[in-house]
């Protein structure tokens, strides 16, 4: 029987996240709130500016999620219906969903089990005279490997996008998550490293005639009031999560600083914890850990044993895509046996900057004790 936390540690802590800065939120509110202007002002376009700058873009564009910012940076480049995108198999659903509703086909390839990145023989393999675009995920904080992906797009005449929903600060080879792709999503769902008060996403990319489609696209296609060139959306980023986001960009580097602390106390420990097995980290990336994933045969008994004890771990993700109820026959069961695999055995501990080293040893700890009842 393991001894329960008296303190129990959440997966994420956003009121800790959040403490140094609560000030700066209910000041970003407060003008907001004074100005009455919601919906496209200077707070989104200051935002825009400021994102741009950070990933190394011409432009940014704030839209209303990560999910819809997929959509909307595909349908900007043109795909659609006819066109093929290959993905990863173990992703989040979102990134299937986005190719979906463009009217192009997901083509799912497995991962590099060393990584949980899109593998690179199994893209090569799955190209076809239908394939258009690529789109890595840069899965739980890391790159994938975008410098050999550019490389065969280019030799296969293909787009090459990203879903850096997960990586924002990342970068492989020296160049930024969000500035390698035609265009890159992001997401900045409230558990994501930088993470809004609310749903909000963005893309990112240097090709204006992008950027300027997904000004319409986001917004009813309208080029000025009551005048529409297109059929768009109602998927504007709002000048409220605007506001917080400017706040929370001001501060990344340096949460990135404490989440990176928090992980090498994590590998550093994981190292003597016979049964848990963690992933490779590419050393021509920077890694910015949204998540801290280990490997442990039995998982469904650790998971239940961690959180009895008051561990807030969880499954990202428990179902690979092909295999969600929603997937039409994007692939069969043994299709990709690495991701199904992977599905098996991982499980993400709390990480979050100002995690505490004894709440992360607590962790390893509770997580020790799990592994060998579960064995
Ligand atoms: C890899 C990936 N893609 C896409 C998304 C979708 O983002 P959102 O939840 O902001 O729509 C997420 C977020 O959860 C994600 O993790």
């Amino acid at each position: 029987m393991i001894t329960a936390l008296t303190h129990p540690i959440p997966l994420i802590d956003l009121e800790i996240v959040h403490a140094p800065i609560a000030d700066e939120l209910r000041g970003a509110f407060d003008r907001v709130f004074r100005s009455s202007i919601f919906i496209s002002g200077p707070e989104v376009a200051a935002f825009e500016r400021d994102l741009a700058a950070y990933v190394g873009v011409e432009r940014a564009l704030g839209v209303a999620s990560g999910t819809c910012s997929i959509i909307m940076m595909l349908l900007a480049a043109g795909i659609g219906p006819g066109d093929e995108v290959i993905i990863p198999a173990n992703t989040f659903w979102a990134t299937a969903e986005g190719v979906h509703h463009t009217g192009a086909t997901p083509v799912l390839v497995d991962v590099d089990p060393r990584t949980a990145l899109i593998d690179l023989a199994a893209v090569e393999a799955a190209i076809t005279p239908n394939t258009r675009a690529l789109l890595p995920v840069h899965l739980y904080g890391q790159c994938a490997p975008m410098t050999e992906l550019a490389a065969m797009a280019a030799r296969h005449d293909l787009m090459l996008f990203e879903d850096a929903a997960q990586a924002i600060g990342a970068s492989y080879d020296g160049i930024a998550a969000g500035a390698w792709g035609r265009a890159a999503s992001f997401s900045f769902y409230p558990g994501k490293n930088l993470g809004a008060l609310g749903d909000a996403g963005g893309v990112t990319t240097n090709d204006h005639a992008i950027a300027e489609q997904i000004e319409l696209l986001r917004s009813h296609g309208s080029v000025r009031r009551y005048v529409h060139s297109s059929m768009g959306f109602n998927e504007r980023m709002d000048e409220l999560q605007a506001a917080f986001l400017a706040v929370k960009l001001r501060r990344i580097e340096a949460d990135q600083v404490r989440r990176d602390g928090a992980v090498a106390q994590y590998h550093e420990e994981l190292a003597s914890v016979d049964g848990a097995e963690v992933f490779t980290i590419d050393p021509r990336g920077r890694h910015v850990h949204h998540l801290m994933v280990v490997q442990v045969e039995h998982r469904d008994r650790v998971l239940d044993s961690l959180h009895a004890a008051g561990v807030g771990a969880a499954i990202h993700y428990p179902v690979p895509v092909h295999l969600q109820d929603g997937a039409d026959a994007l692939g069969r069961l043994g299709q990709f046996p690495v991701s199904e695999r992977l599905a098996h055995r991982i499980l993400s501990l709390p990480l979050f900057p100002g995690i505490t080293p004894s709440q992360v040893s607590a962790c390893v700890q509770v997580l020790t004790s799990a592994i060998k009842e579960a064995s």
